[in-house]
C-alpha cells in the first residue's frame, strides 16, 4: 500500500466506539507512541497551551466514567485521555519560543528570527494577556477595527477568540491521537458529554483550565459501533471556487 492508501484505511477504520472489550488493555507503549505523535500536531503560534492527562488508574477511571454520565463508551473504556486547554501557561510558552528563536544552532534565517522575536515579544503577550473584565478585549477590538479600515487585519483578538484559538489546536491534537490509536489497532470515542466542573476537580485543574475533550480508549467489542457512518453528500459541504 502507498501512503495515501494506508491513511485511507486508518481514516475509514476509525469510528466512535461505544463498547470496548474488557480483556484487552491499552499498553503504556501504545499510549506513549500516540502521545508523542499527538504533540507534533499543528497548534496556534506553536504556543502548545495544552495538557494531556493519561488515565489508567482504576479508581480514577471509575470516577471519569461516572462524570461522563455513565455513557457506555466510558464505562467500558480501558483508558482515557483528557485534553486540557492551559491558557495560564502562556508566559512560559512565549519564553520557550523566544529561546528557540535565539538558538544559534538553528537553521532559521536572520530575517525570520527578527520577525519572530517581534511576534513573541510584543504580539503574543498582548493576545494572551488575561482579561477577566474584557476591557483589554474592547481596546484590542477598537484597534483592529481602525487598522482594518486600511489593510487586511486579523479581527479575532478578544478573550473569546483566545479560547477559540486554543481549542482549535486541541481539536487537531485530539484527531492526531485518535488516528494514531487506530493505526496501533485500538479504538476511541471523543466525548464532550461530561460534567466539566466535577472532572476539573478530580483532575486537580486550576480555574482557568478548560477540558476540551475526554477520549475513551480500548479495543472495540462486537456491537461497539452503534450505527452506520452517514455524512452529507460531498457536494453539499464542499465548495470549489
Ligand atoms: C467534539 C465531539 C464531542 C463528542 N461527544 C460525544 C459524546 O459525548 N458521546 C459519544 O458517544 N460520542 C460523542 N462524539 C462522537 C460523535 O457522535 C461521532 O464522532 C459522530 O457521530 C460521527 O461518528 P464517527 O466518529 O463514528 O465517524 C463526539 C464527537 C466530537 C467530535
Amino acid at each position: 500500500m502507498n501512503k495515501a492508501e494506508v491513511f485511507d484505511t486508518i481514516v475509514n477504520e476509525r469510528r466512535s466506539i461505544r463498547v470496548y472489550k474488557n480483556d484487552i488493555p491499552v499498553t503504556d507503549e501504545v499510549m506513549k507512541r500516540s502521545l508523542e505523535r499527538t504533540i507534533l500536531s499543528p497548534n496556534s503560534s506553536n504556543m502548545q497551551l495544552w495538557e494531556f492527562i493519561d488515565i489508567k488508574d482504576k479508581q480514577t477511571k471509575e470516577k471519569v466514567s461516572e462524570y461522563c454520565l455513565g455513557q457506555s463508551t466510558a464505562t467500558t473504556a480501558q483508558r482515557f485521555l483528557v485534553i486540557v486547554a492551559r491558557p495560564d501557561r502562556y508566559k512560559k510558552s512565549i519564553e520557550h519560543n523566544l529561546q528557540n528563536v535565539n538558538d544559534p544552532n538553528s537553521f532559521e534565517k536572520e530575517k525570520s528570527r527578527k520577525r519572530r522575536r517581534q511576534y513573541y515579544g510584543k504580539i503574543m503577550p498582548l493576545f494572551y494577556a488575561p482579561d477577566p473584565l474584557r476591557v483589554l478585549s474592547l481596546i484590542k477590538k477598537s484597534i483592529v477595527f481602525f487598522t482594518g479600515l486600511k489593510s487586511p487585519t486579523v479581527r479575532e483578538v478578544s478573550e473569546h477568540s483566545k479560547k477559540v484559538s486554543i481549542h482549535k489546536s486541541l481539536g487537531i491534537a485530539a484527531q492526531t491521537f485518535m488516528l494514531s490509536m487506530t493505526s496501533e489497532g485500538f479504538d476511541t470515542c471523543p466525548m464532550e458529554g461530561f460534567d466539566s466542573k466535577r472532572m476539573k476537580k478530580l483532575l486537580n485543574l486550576n480555574s482557568s483550565a478548560e477540558i476540551n475533550m475526554v477520549i475513551s480508549i480500548g479495543k472495540r467489542d462486537e456491537g461497539g459501533v452503534f450505527y452506520p457512518r452517514v455524512r452529507y453528500p460531498f457536494d453539499e459541504v464542499v465548495r470549489t471556487i
